[in-house]
Parts: structure tokens; sequence; C-alpha cells
């Protein structure tokens, strides 16, 4: 009890030496305050403390406030800041100083900055945009066993005129790629586009970030962008390499994990089975690589199974398509 007690008046006996000197401290607002677009979907926002600021040893930090496209509103002590975040509607933010140390000092003014939308008719930007990642494995390199495509399509703007055509971009981190190959509609404009090979990590946790503007002669074709969860666009492969056999009254069942970067116990799995004379279908969800089902008919079977991330790896996503059914039978049928 005792050493605590000390322990605790000695702190405030800090607290106060620190803080009272300070208490007609006025915060002057930051200076020079900029937004640039750093990378598709991606914000910089940077400041410079105030010259002016008195008080050469006090702690200071920033309250930054953003208003659009999407409020948010957080502290730093660092004088800039990297925001992820779609740009087509443009951003606004403001900052103000605080001091560090003692947030009941009333804090300075606010210096606000921003960036304008981009340019654009109405009606011209892409609608629809729809992603989706899925992962193979790379026959190319030991490096990199896995590689991710991504493919995407998109609806041309009611208001885009007949000689619009449209670019994808993606950025994932630090990289960024244009496309290649692209589909198009029968006026040969851009409506998808296939990335066989991406720098996009499956395990990762940055989002996707997908950019599409365009030309036209007759318009400016108003560009957008749209950022995606990486797990709610995953098409997670079916397992693979499924077997079954019957020994008396047990139908066992066993399969692979996905072609996917992530380890085995990463998976829950969903078996159907499907007895084909009665017509009745069997359901089961586990998180092992096999499954025994007892059995007191004579029949023959259909089997399929599913796959998905488990939440305890990433966010639940979609589950995977059902795996091509196999098919076994009861041998006493012969
Ligand atoms: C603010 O920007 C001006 C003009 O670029 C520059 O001269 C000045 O040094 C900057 N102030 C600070 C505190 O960085
Ligand atoms: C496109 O999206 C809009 C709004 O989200 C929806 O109402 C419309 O049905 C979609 N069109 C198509 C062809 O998917
Ligand atoms: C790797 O090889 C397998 C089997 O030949 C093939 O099915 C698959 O498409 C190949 N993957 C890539 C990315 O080329
Ligand atoms: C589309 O955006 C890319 C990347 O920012 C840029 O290099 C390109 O010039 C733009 N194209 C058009 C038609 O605006
Ligand atoms: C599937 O079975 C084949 C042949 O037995 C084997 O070569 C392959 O490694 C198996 N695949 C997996 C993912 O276990």
């Amino acid at each position: 009890m005792a050493p605590t007690l000390l322990i605790l008046l000695w702190a405030t006996g800090i607290l106060q030496v620190d803080l009272l000197p300070d208490k007609k401290l006025v915060l002057l607002p930051p200076v020079n305050f900029t937004i640039e677009v750093a990378g598709l979907s991606q914000a910089l926002l940077r400041w410079e403390p105030n010259p002016d600021q008195e008080g050469r040893n006090v702690k200071l930090g920033y309250h930054v406030k953003i208003s659009a496209p999407q409020e948010e509103d957080y502290e730093t002590r660092s004088t800039e800041s990297k925001r992820v975040t779609i740009l087509h509607k443009g951003f606004s933010a403001s900052v103000q100083t605080i001091l560090w140390t003692d947030p009941s000092l009333p804090a300075s003014s606010w210096v606000s900055a921003d960036l304008e939308a981009p340019a654009g008719s109405p009606g011209t930007s892409v609608v629809n945009l729809t992603c989706t990642t899925n992962t193979a494995a790379n026959n190319y390199t030991h490096l990199r066993p896995y590689q991710v495509s991504l493919h995407c399509t998109w609806l041309v703007g009611k208001e885009a005129p007949e000689d619009t055509q449209y670019f994808l971009y993606y950025r994932y981190g630090s990289q960024t790629e244009e496309c290649q190959e692209y589909s198009k509609d029968t006026l040969k404009r851009n409506i998808a586009c296939w990335f066989p090979r991406t720098f996009i990590n499956s395990k990762g946790r940055d989002s996707l970030a997908v950019y599409v503007n365009g030309s036209s002669k007759h318009a400016v074709i108003k560009p957008f962008d749209q950022l995606f969860a990486l797990h709610a666009i995953d098409r997670v492969n079916p397992p693979v390499n499924i077997t079954a056999q019957i020994e008396g009254t047990s139908l066992s069942i066993q399969w692979e994990k996905p072609v996917s970067a992530f380890p085995m116990h990463c998976f829950d799995y969903e078996v159907k089975i499907y007895n084909t004379r009665k017509g009745y279908v069997q359901t089961e969800k586990m998180t092992t690589n096999a499954f025994t089902s007892i059995i007191d008919d004579i029949s023959k079977y259909s089997i399929q199974v599913r796959a998905a991330v488990r939440s305890v790896c990433r966010a639940m996503g979609l589950w995977s398509e059902w795996s091509q059914p196999i098919y076994v039978e009861d041998s006493k049928v012969e």
C-alpha cells in the first residue's frame, strides 16, 4: 500500500511542476497545410508547426478532422498523415494544434485544405464496378508459390458518349498497375478487365483500390475510384483431391485444402452427400479434412465439398463453389 501511494504522490508532483508554467500557453495553428494525391485512393496531408509557437519544450500534437468524403477524427504527433479513401468526390480536412500532454488546454484555431473532385461531365463515369480475386498456384517460381488474379467489370456511364474509352488501374500497397487485357462491348468500349497476376497479397490487410478514368472527343469523362476489402471479393477455390470409400455402414470422405496462401487450419468446410436412390441430401459443416457418415442404405452417393476462410484467419468471406461431384457406390449393389 505505502509504496503505491508514494509513487502516486510523486507522479502528481511531477505533473504539476510540468504543467503549471504552461497554463498561459496559447496554441497557434499549424502552417503550410497541404493535401496531395499520393496514389490511387490515397491522400497525403502535411503541415508544419507554427514558427511563432511559444513554449520550446512543450509536446505539441495535432487534431485532424476529415469532413469529406467520409468523416474521421483523430490525433497525431506527426506532421503528416496518409489516408486511404476514395477521391472522386473530393477530399476536405482541417487540422489544429493541441498540447499533447494536456488536452484541457484550449486548442488552436483550425486550418483547412481540400482536394477538388476531379473534373468531368455528370453521368460519364463507370457505374456498378465489381471486382473479384482468385488464387492460383504459381508454376513459374518457387519464391511466390501463389499468384492472385483480379477480374473487374463495370457498366458504361449513362451519359458517356459512344466513343468513350475507359482505362482501369489498381493499387495494392505501393504497387500500381494498368490493365492490359480488356473485354469490350459492341461499340468497342472497355467494360471488363483481367489481370492474370497482380501484386495483391491475399493474406494482407490492405484494401484494394481500383480507379477507372476515360477519354472521349465529346466530353470530359469523370474518373471513378472504389476501395474493396479483400475478404469480401476473394473467390476461394473449392477443396481438391476429394476421395470417398464405403466400408460396411461407414462412408468416409477425405479432401485437401483449396489452392490458397492460407494454411490448413484456416478453413471451414461443408460436405454435401446426396443419396441418389432416396433423393435425400445431408449437409455437414466442419473444420477438419475428413468426415465419416453412417449409412444404412444400399445406394449411390454423390459427394461435394466447399470451403471458406475461417474468421480466425481473416474476416469471414464467401463460400467457394462446390467441388465437382464424385460418386461412390455401396459394393453390395452389384
Ligand atoms: C511555408 O511555406 C513557405 C513557402 O513555400 C516557406 O517559405 C516557409 O518556410 C514554410 N514554412 C514552414 C514553417 O515550413
Ligand atoms: C447498377 O447499380 C444500381 C445501383 O446500385 C442498381 O440499381 C442497378 O440494378 C445495377 N445495374 C445492373 C445492370 O447491375
Ligand atoms: C499451373 O499448372 C496447373 C496444372 O497444370 C494449371 O491447372 C494451372 O492453371 C497453372 N497455373 C497458372 C497460374 O498458370
Ligand atoms: C488515367 O489515369 C492515369 C493514372 O493516373 C493517367 O496516367 C492517365 O493519363 C489517365 N488517362 C486519362 C484519359 O485521363
Ligand atoms: C492431389 O493428389 C495428387 C495425386 O495424388 C498429388 O500429386 C497432389 O499433390 C495432391 N494435391 C494436394 C493439394 O494435396
